[in-house]
């Protein structure tokens, strides 16, 4: 990579008071060079305690928009404003308030990988990380789980007490792994482990020996004593995980789980927001303040 570019975001950085938070599913080279680098719950949690001026979030929309809602003074910026995620469309506020009539006392839960707007109609927020915990902690018998079916299904055979009503959506890229490709992948490699993300289908989950978020994953291979892994998940996590377990060996199961929004954030991008501090997240008053009490409440039972 051009050590320029890296040497113009530093100065920036430190000219601005300016902080980069990246996801796991960036590019490698945007992972190097970001102040910190996690999954959902990490990075929604970093953003609130930090005290720099200006944000630049390297992540899809639902990122940059959750960083903002917990520090509406300050300033967000994404390298590129294409990156969105299209499951956090996959769900209506319509929705939420039918099912709000027909299931009275119900909770929302939202998975923080949906909009600005889903969250204001919900009751708490959660991540792949801490779904299960505060779900099961709710005092409600119903849980209406949005967006994702594949993570509200995974999380529903713990909590065993409570009703789920499942939606719709869920992410195209976990969501096209296929049963006969994970197989395949077995049985080239037989030793090996399967570690998924919970945004894969069950056909996938069934097979896995460890299911967990992305820094879930990253934890269980680096204090596995196995050298071989077949990991269900986008392609990015591969540069911590390798990063981490240099003598251990990644095989990605269909070799096609790419997330082409995470790839949209880019040096280059990083350096062009920071320069012209363009690209800033803005949300009107009303949403700030309604999004941020069931992002708030993640935080609280998420600790
Ligand atoms: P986590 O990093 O929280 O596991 O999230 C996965 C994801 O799909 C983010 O878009
Ligand atoms: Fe959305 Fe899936 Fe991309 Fe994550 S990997 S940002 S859930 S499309």
């Amino acid at each position: 990579m051009d050590t320029r570019i890296i040497e113009r975001i530093n100065e920036l950085k430190k000219e601005k008071n300016a902080v980069i938070l990246a996801h796991y599913y960036c590019p490698g080279e945007v992972q190097a060079l970001a102040d910190y680098v996690g999954d959902s719950f990490y990075l929604a949690k970093t953003a609130k305690e930090t005290d720099a001026d200006i944000i630049v979030f390297a992540g899809v929309r639902f990122m940059g928009e959750s960083a903002k809602i917990l520090n509406p003074d300050k300033k967000v910026l994404m390298p590129d404003m294409k990156a969105d995620c299209p499951m956090a469309h996959m769900a209506t506020t319509e929705q939420i308030a039918k099912i709000r009539e027909e299931y009275p006392g119900v909770a929302v839960v939202c998975y923080v990988n949906s909009t600005a707007e889903l969250k204001c109609a919900s009751d708490v927020c959660v991540t792949s990380a801490n779904a299960a915990r505060i779900s099961g902690a709710l005092p409600n018998k119903y849980i209406y789980f949005i967006p994702d079916q594949n993570l509200g299904r995974h999380i529903a055979k713990t909590a065993t007490d409570k009703e789920f009503i499942f939606n719709d959506g869920y992410c195209p890229i976990h969501n096209d792994l296929r049963e006969d490709e994970l197989l395949q992948t077995v049985s080239e490699h037989p030793e090996a482990v399967v570690c998924s993300h919970p945004e894969t289908r069950e056909c996938i989950l069934r097979h896995s020996d460890f299911i967990g978020s992305t820094s879930a994953i990253i934890d269980y291979v680096t204090r596995s004593d196995k050298k071989e892994f077949i990991i269900c998940t986008e392609i990015g996590i591969e540069y911590e995980l390798s990063k981490n377990n240099p003598g251990k060996k990644f095989y990605f199961a269909g070799g096609r789980c790419v997330c082409a929004d995470m790839k949209l954030n880019t040096p280059e991008a990083i350096l062009d927001v920071l320069e012209n501090e363009n690209n800033e997240v803005i949300l009107s008053g009303g949403i700030l303040q309604k999004a941020l009490v069931p992002l708030e409440r993640m935080l609280e039972l998420g600790r």
